[in-house]
């Protein structure tokens, strides 16, 4: 019996048994044996079935063999030998065509008379598996050639292009559903109307309690004024809403009540109360606050400086 032919054919077909269920049960992305962990009980039985019948038709064989006399013996395993000679015959023969060249014997015909120290060089043709991909790379170029560069096909750089911005566009994408991703860092004012009307809404519902709902403050502290006990701007009250006050004065933790997005969401929002006049503002709480990242002009230094590149020279212009 064939073993290694055995091993192969149980491999192909379990092979091609997990292709077709993977396509058929499973098509995309995911793999079929873990959305479907049943698959593997599947692929168990078609691998002992593989096996069983295998292991049948061996001994089917081995039962007929013995069956035969010597004669009926030799007969077959020649036509064994005769079969498997015809199975790789045109393999064999494909593969003389491609090779070329000359049998041993006809040597004599086209050697050359040059002798190098007893080396002497065969006149061969080339073999015409490398002349026939010569001709095709000279088609190929003929064609690469009218494509790109008569007919005006996109280039390498326009692929590249055209390949950067739809990932410039995924990621537009993604950052849109991925909006939690914002965090006392990377959190931005937003203007967009929808985001802040959105976060009145939050405002309505969870805050005007304590802030009113014109930010003029109750239990909690004006909200309209530059006064900030936590600090202002947007990082200070995102910051503020997320992690809540200080203890005890009333002002908690939202982060398990809000998302992140709805925080600076809610966060924009009533950073526009910022210098509006409420109905019985409270007095201001805390501490003028002043954003360290806005452009400081300092006072002295107003006279404008000109650089001329091109004369390497500065003008002060008073
Ligand atoms: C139970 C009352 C209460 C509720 C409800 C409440 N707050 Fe407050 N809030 C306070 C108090 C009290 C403070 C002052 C905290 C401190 O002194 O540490 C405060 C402080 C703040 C501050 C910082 C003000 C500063 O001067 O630094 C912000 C911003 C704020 N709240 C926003 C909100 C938002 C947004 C909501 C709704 C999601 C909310 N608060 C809900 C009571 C409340």
């Amino acid at each position: 019996m064939n073993t290694a032919a055995s091993y192969l054919r149980v491999t192909l077909f379990m092979t091609v048994a997990y292709l077709l269920l993977e396509y058929t049960l499973a098509p995309g992305e995911e793999i079929v044996v873990i959305k479907y962990p049943i698959v593997w009980a599947v692929l168990g039985m078609l691998f002992l079935l593989a096996i069983a019948v295998e292991i049948i038709s061996a001994s089917l064989k081995s039962i007929l063999w013995r069956g035969l006399d010597e004669a009926g013996q030799a007969r077959y395993l020649k036509a064994e030998a005769e079969r498997k000679e015809k199975r790789f015959g045109w393999i064999k023969r494909v593969y003389k065509k491609l090779a070329g060249g000359r049998p041993m014997e006809e040597e004599g015909e086209i050697i050359l008379d040059h002798n190098y120290d007893g080396i002497k060089e065969l006149d061969n043709t080339l073999p015409p598996w490398w002349v026939y991909g010569f001709y095709a790379t000279i088609i190929f170029a003929a064609i690469y050639l009218a494509r790109y560069h008569i007919f005006d096909g996109t280039t390498q750089t326009e692929e590249y292009e055209i390949e950067m911005n739809e990932a410039r566009l995924a990621i537009e994408e993604y950052k849109k559903t991925a909006k939690d991703l914002v965090d006392v860092n990377t959190v931005e004012l937003l203007t967009d109307a929808a985001d802040l009307s959105a976060g009145k809404a939050i405002f309505n519902t969870s805050c005007v309690a304590c802030h009113k709902a014109d930010g003029g403050g109750g239990i909690g502290p004006n909200l309209t004024d530059e006064y900030w006990i936590l600090g202002g701007g947007i990082k200070n009250v995102f910051n503020t809403i997320m992690e809540g006050g200080r203890d005890g004065k009333g002002m908690v933790s939202w982060k398990s009540e809000l998302k992140p997005s709805e925080i600076a969401q809610v966060s924009s929002y009533l950073l526009t109360f910022q210098g509006t006049t409420p109905a019985e503002p409270k007095d201001p709480e805390g501490e003028i606050w002043v954003d360290p990242e806005a452009e400081v002009v300092p006072a002295e230094e107003t006279n404008e400086v000109v650089v001329d590149s091109t004369a390497a020279s500065i003008t002060m212009n008073n």
